[in-house]
């Protein structure tokens, strides 16, 4: 009966997903949407409620693990709506929506003349990449992002669970949020009245569509010294290179406020004391880095990950008495 549907947008019928995300593991979706704008997407989203099928919104999929077979329902790809502006005038934001082609396709181009020379903000749609932005502000010469370099995904994903480490999260720099309403009304949450947690964007089940970032003046050096160095810290301790969804589960000790671990238990650690490094099924395989994420070493299948994630699970359970819980997201 879906097949009838008249889509505001490219849509791609039982599409495959796992190269979508960054464990590339799962199977595929009834309807693959890719609007390329956020008025598209919120069509696209109108369309979908109105056959009443299941919306997920899938970003890089950094963060995800999505079952093997098929996904009932649409899955609204922001792939494509992923452009970044910069403010016409200092003081004044443009929204995207608002732009003439020609302004936006000049402001797009961040060698360009800048038009607010002075004005250290970016107008980010969902779709557009964190390494991306980083590169960006460190190409400017803009201070802000450095926390997030080697972290995948997009900025609506990024904005939707404070994504983040050590360095800063990205909520650190967000001026204002456009999200989608359950509704279907668009909104703009200015950073005073939102509520950001760690790992957590306190925005409930709205779709971010968009972001203006207020980064700070800096110099292009030092920015690019201090992604350099954050760098080569998480390539020590992480398999920054490998395909991996994160870290899998939450530490049971708990976050403390402001994004430090409590300290007093990290899943990593545990894993990595049980000496479970290593432990493979299939093509899945505990990282000899870090206990606390699973990589793809080619092939794997969403099976494989969940079979290694119970083994783990039972393992620390027997061993110490310890439930661990999933802190990526799983669609099934
Ligand atoms: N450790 C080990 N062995 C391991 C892993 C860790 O001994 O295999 C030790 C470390 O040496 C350190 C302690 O455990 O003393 C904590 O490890 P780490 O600093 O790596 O922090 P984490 O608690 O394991 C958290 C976040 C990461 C984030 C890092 C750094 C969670 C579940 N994870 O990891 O976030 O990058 O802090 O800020 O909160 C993610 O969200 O996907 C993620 C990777």
């Amino acid at each position: 009966m879906t097949l009838s549907i008249e889509w505001p947008c490219v849509a791609l019928a039982n599409s495959p997903l796992a190269k979508r995300t960054t464990l590339k593991v799962g199977g595929s979706a009834e309807w693959l949407l890719e609007p390329s704008t956020p008025d598209e997407l919120r069509e696209a989203y109108l369309v979908a409620k109105e056959h009443k099928l299941e919306i997920r919104v899938l970003g890089g999929g950094a963060n995800l693990i999505i079952d093997d077979g098929v996904l009932p329902g649409v899955v609204i790809s922001t792939e494509r709506v992923r452009r970044t502006f910069r403010p016409l005038d200092p003081g004044e934001v443009i929204h995207p929506d608002d732009m003439t082609e020609e302004q936006a396709n000049k402001l797009f181009d961040i060698e360009a003349p800048a038009i607010a020379v002075n004005d250290p903000r970016l107008i980010v749609w969902a779709g557009a990449s964190l390494p991306g932005l980083v590169r960006a502000a460190s190409l400017l010469g803009w201070s802000g992002l450095e926390g997030l370099i080697g972290v995948p995904g997009t900025l609506g994903g990024g904005i939707a669970m404070n994504a983040g480490g050590r360095w800063g999260e990205l909520w650190d720099v967000v001026d204002m949020v456009r999200i989608l309403r359950p509704d279907g009304e668009f909104e703009d949450i200015q950073r005073a009245d939102a509520n950001p947690g760690y790992r957590n964007g306190g925005l409930g089940e709205c779709i971010v569509v968009g972001a203006v970032l207020r980064l700070t003046l800096d110099n292009k050096h030092r920015v690019a010294a201090r992604q350099r160095e954050y760098l080569l810290e998480k390539c020590k301790v992480q398999p920054v290179t490998e395909s991996s969804a994160g870290c899998i589960f939450k530490n049971p000790g708990g976050p403390k406020a402001g994004g430090e671990n409590s300290g007093e238990i990290s899943a990593g650690r545990l894993i990595d004391e049980l000496g479970l490094k290593g432990l493979e099924r299939g093509a899945a395989a505990v990282s000899k880095l870090h206990g606390n994420f699973i990589v793809n070493r080619g092939g794997a299948t969403a099976t494989d990950v969940f079979g290694l994630i119970s083994e783990i699970q039972s393992r620390v359970q027997e061993a110490r008495n310890i439930e661990l819980e999933i802190e990526v997201k799983r669609w099934r």
